[in-house]
């Protein structure tokens, strides 16, 4: 829980998990349900198109990969994420706003953590001191096997592909065992969605899901 008066509501998955698709589809519904309510960002980075430092960041990333060091790497995340933080989510969940945020911490712990060999206790402090409080209250964990998750970056034509998407089959397993830690660690908080199933049924999924925990958040306070 953030302990914000606001709502974090975060996406996580294999890169290919169709997670940005479902939960851009899940914005648009819960934007005409609560209007002015919603904000949305993504990690790294802030908000696409924008430019800020955070974006420069995602840039060097997700473009310049094999340039930086596992360690330069992990602290380009927290650095990018220290500035998400104090600009966007903390305004934002301190006015009260329901905040949709792909990727978080969760990434950093499956990528950097189980992908590059960055320790887990490193992880959860560096990033702990750049939270401030800012923990998600729910989080959606859009899960495929990983032969599934690169068949389908590879045939989809209208990807620009990420030099993490061109990371090798056993660097993606490592990642998708390391949410599987993450959904063991924060099972109060992660709910795992089937990406298998039809698009159509991820999307209902995620909106039934969303749905669920607005009602109970909103009759507790
Ligand atoms: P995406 O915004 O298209 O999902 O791309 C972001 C990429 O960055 C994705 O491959 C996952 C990766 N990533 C990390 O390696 N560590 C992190 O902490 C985050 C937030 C993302």
């Amino acid at each position: 829980m953030s302990g914000y008066p606001g709502v974090l509501i975060t996406a996580e998955g294999l890169d290919g998990s169709g997670k940005t698709t479902a939960f851009d589809n899940a914005f648009e519904y819960f934007s005409k349900k609560y209007p002015n309510m919603l904000v949305r960002f993504r990690d790294p980075g802030s908000i696409k198109n924008l430019e800020d430092i955070c974006e420069e960041i995602r840039e060097m990333l997700l473009y310049h990969r094999k340039e930086n060091s596992n360690w330069t790497e992990f602290y380009l995340f927290v650095a990018s994420r220290a500035q998400l933080v104090d600009k966007y989510l903390v305004p934002n969940l301190k006015e009260g706003k329901i905040v949709f945020l792909d990727r978080f911490y969760d990434s950093t712990i499956a990528f950097q953590g189980f992908g590059n060999g960055i320790p887990i206790d490193t992880i959860l402090y560096d990033n702990g001191n750049v939270l401030q409080g800012t923990e998600p209250d729910l989080t959606l964990l859009y899960d495929l096997p990983v032969d599934i998750a690169l068949k389908r970056m590879a045939e989809d034509k209208n990807k620009k592909l990420t030099d993490f998407d061109k990371g090798t089959k056993d660097f993606h397993q490592r990642v998708w065992e390391g949410y599987q830690y993450v959904a063991d660690k924060y099972q109060d908080r992660v709910k795992i969605i089937d990406s298998t199933k039809p698009k159509k049924e991820v999307g209902d999924l995620t909106i039934k899901i969303i749905e669920e925990f607005l009602e109970n958040y909103f009759k507790a306070h």
